[in-house]
Order: C-alpha cells, then sequence, then structure tokens
C-alpha cells in the first residue's frame, strides 16, 4: 500500500511498497521507495546510482559520491538499508536486485522519474556477494548465485544504464567493483574470484563497445577491507594483526579508501581513463614475491656433525 511522510530537508518521501511486502531483505521484486527530489534536479547537477549501497563499500561510496555533489541514487535489493543511507544523504532509495533485468528497469525508470535526469552521469556496479568453499565442495547452487549475482547483475545493470545514457546523449561514467580475487586466486574463494576476474574482461569489453558513445567503464579492485562483508574476519583480533603485517602500507582499507578511487574513477578528472581495472590494496597483491623465502631468509637445521660408528 502506497504512504507518504514528510522528511523533512526539502525532500518528499515516498514509499510505493510497505517494507513489511518484502521480506526478510532478499529480492523486492521492483518495489521502490522514494526519498524524491521534489522537483528534479537541474541540468547542471551530477546524478549517480549506487549498487548494494545499503551498507559496507556501497554505503561509503553513496555518501562520498554525494558529498562530491551527485544526487544519488542508493540501490539495494534490502529495502530498509537503501532507505535508511538515502535519508542520511538526501538521495533517492531504489530497492531492486540487480540480477534481475525487470527490477533493474524499473530502478532506473523510478530514478529518472524522481530526479529528472533520463540518465544517470555516474553507476557504480558494486553489489556482490562470496559464498566461501573449496572447488572441490562448493555446492553448484552457490557457484550459480555467485555468477549470478555478480557477473551478470553487473553485466544487467551497466547494459541498462549505458543504454539509458546513449539514449539521452550522455558522455557517462561505469565503474565496476571488483576484487583482488580477482587478480589472483584465493582459499576459499574460487567462486567469487572467477566472478571478479570475469567482471574485469567485461569491463574491458563494455570500454571498447560503448567508447564511441563516450561513455568511460572501468573497475576498481578492493584488497583487504576493513567493512562491509569482511567485518567478520577482523572481529577476530589475531587474524587482523596478522593481515595487517602482510600489507606493505602496513594496515587494511576503510570503506572510504576505496570510495575516494571510485570517485575519481567515475568522475570527470579521470576523463581519459577506460578500462581499466585499479587495484586499491596497500601494495598487497603486488608484495607476494617479495616475501617468498629466500636462500639467505630460510630458517635451516643446524648441520648435524657426522657420528663416527661405533666399533664393537
Ligand atoms: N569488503 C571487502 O573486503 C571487499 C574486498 C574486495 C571486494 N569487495 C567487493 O566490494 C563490493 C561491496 O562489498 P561489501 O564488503 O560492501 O559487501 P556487503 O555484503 O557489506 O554489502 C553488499 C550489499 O550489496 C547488496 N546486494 C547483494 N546482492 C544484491 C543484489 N543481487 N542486488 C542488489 N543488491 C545486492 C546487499 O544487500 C548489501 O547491502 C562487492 O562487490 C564485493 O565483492 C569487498
Amino acid at each position: 500500500m502506497a504512504r507518504t511522510s514528510a522528511l523533512g530537508g526539502g525532500t518528499c518521501w515516498k514509499l510505493v511498497s510497505d517494507p513489511a511486502d518484502v521480506g526478510d531483505g532478499a529480492s523486492s521484486r521492483g518495489h521502490i521507495m522514494t526519498n524524491a527530489v521534489t522537483k528534479g534536479v537541474s541540468s547542471q547537477t551530477k546524478t549517480a546510482i549506487v549498487t548494494g549501497a545499503g551498507r559496507g563499500i556501497g554505503e561509503a561510496i553513496a555518501r562520498a559520491a554525494a558529498s562530491a555533489g551527485y544526487v544519488v541514487g542508493v540501490l539495494d535489493r534490502d529495502i530498509r538499508g537503501a532507505a535508511t543511507v538515502a535519508e542520511s544523504i538526501g538521495g533517492v532509495a531504489l530497492a531492486a536486485a540487480i540480477n534481475q533485468e525487470e527490477e533493474v528497469a524499473l530502478a532506473l525508470d523510478q530514478f529518472a522519474s524522481a530526479t529528472g535526469a533520463a540518465a544517470p552521469d555516474l553507476v557504480v556496479n558494486n553489489a556482490g556477494i562470496v559464498r566461501f568453499g573449496p572447488l572441490m565442495t562448493l555446492s553448484a547452487q552457490d557457484w550459480r548465485e555467485t555468477v549470478d549475482v555478480n557477473l551478470t547483475g553487473t553485466f544487467l545493470m551497466a547494459r541498462a544504464s549505458a543504454a539509458r545514457m546513449i539514449a539521452a546523449g550522455i558522455a557517462g561514467s561505469i565503474v565496476n567493483i571488483t576484487s583482488i580475487n580477482g587478480v589472483a586466486p584465493g582459499p576459499n574463494a574460487g567462486a567469487y574470484g572467477a566472478t571478479k576476474a570475469a567482471v574485469v574482461l567485461l569491463t574491458q569489453q563494455m570500454a571498447i563497445e560503448f567508447g564511441p558513445h563516450g561513455i568511460r567503464v572501468n573497475s576498481v579492485a578492493p584488497g583487504l577491507i576493513d567493512g562491509g562483508m569482511s567485518e567478520p574476519i577482523y572481529a577476530d583480533e589475531i587474524v587482523r594483526a596478522a593481515r595487517e603485517a602482510r600489507v606493505p602500507l602496513g594496515r587494511l582499507g576503510t570503506v572510504e579508501d576505496v570510495a575516494r578511487v571510485v570517485l575519481f574513477v567515475g568522475g570527470s578528472e579521470a576523463a581519459y581513463l577506460t578500462g581499466e581495472n585499479i587495484v586499491v590494496d596497500g601494495g598487497v597483491v603486488r608484495s607476494i614475491i617479495s616475501t617468498l623465502p629466500r636462500p639467505d631468509s630460510v630458517e635451516r637445521r643446524q648441520p648435524v656433525e657426522p657420528v663416527e660408528a661405533e666399533s664393537t
């Protein structure tokens, strides 16, 4: 049932569907909650949609984009997370699952009608999931879900956004969030890493296909990030310290570290950058060879003195 309530700040809160209809944060079946910009945005105002922005890295990107002057579409399949973040940054909450093509189309339509902008200037495909497990025992369902959200969802959202940019004559920018797991394999992350590597290639392909329309497509690969889906890992102080010690910059990354790079890559300062995967990891992926044991650093057992055989 539709209902509205004022939230102040010159914005109008419009809840098209009751969150109770949506369930536990799974796919929202296209219901849209809009913290609508009352009269639309001026043609000078930049607009951005960030997927998976209801928490974690996506939330940080949405906040950074709002601070940089974008009117932000906070898209998430978790309608409550999207609404909370959108409310706090004066953005537009969009409830959709990126792996559902019709929900993606509806969310883009809703953003256009809320802002008056036919297509966003910037789209950040951040939503992603991880299903840990060795390949030998990973279920086919976990594999398919990972591919469906991380790869197919990114493809659907990027393609639909680019189509609208092209139709509106907007030389927009798309940033796909990958991972260092898409650059180098990691334990129990076979499905996840394969999807992220695929998104790196998809990004390059889109850069070539969309470039003639003035649309740039890049990806950003976060490393060991203290937030989002990694929160449970770094709640363990021992694991945290052990990992920090392996990072050349001596610390874990923050969600804001990632957000700042995304805003740079996605914005006009990077106008000639396309098809690149920018790794934001404090140097950890590049450090592997320097951490290999060397002849002068391996621990050796003390040479054993030859024992003379006792004569009998
Ligand atoms: N946190 C890290 O350590 C880390 C490291 C490298 C890469 N990444 C990548 O960064 C991105 C964000 O990760 P995070 O750590 O913030 O994750 P997170 O789990 O904290 O947040 C992900 C958000 O995406 C939403 N989401 C999931 N599936 C969706 C779907 N189908 N449609 C719409 N929304 C969906 C979730 O509801 C959630 O709000 C992901 O692509 C992840 O792979 C994270």
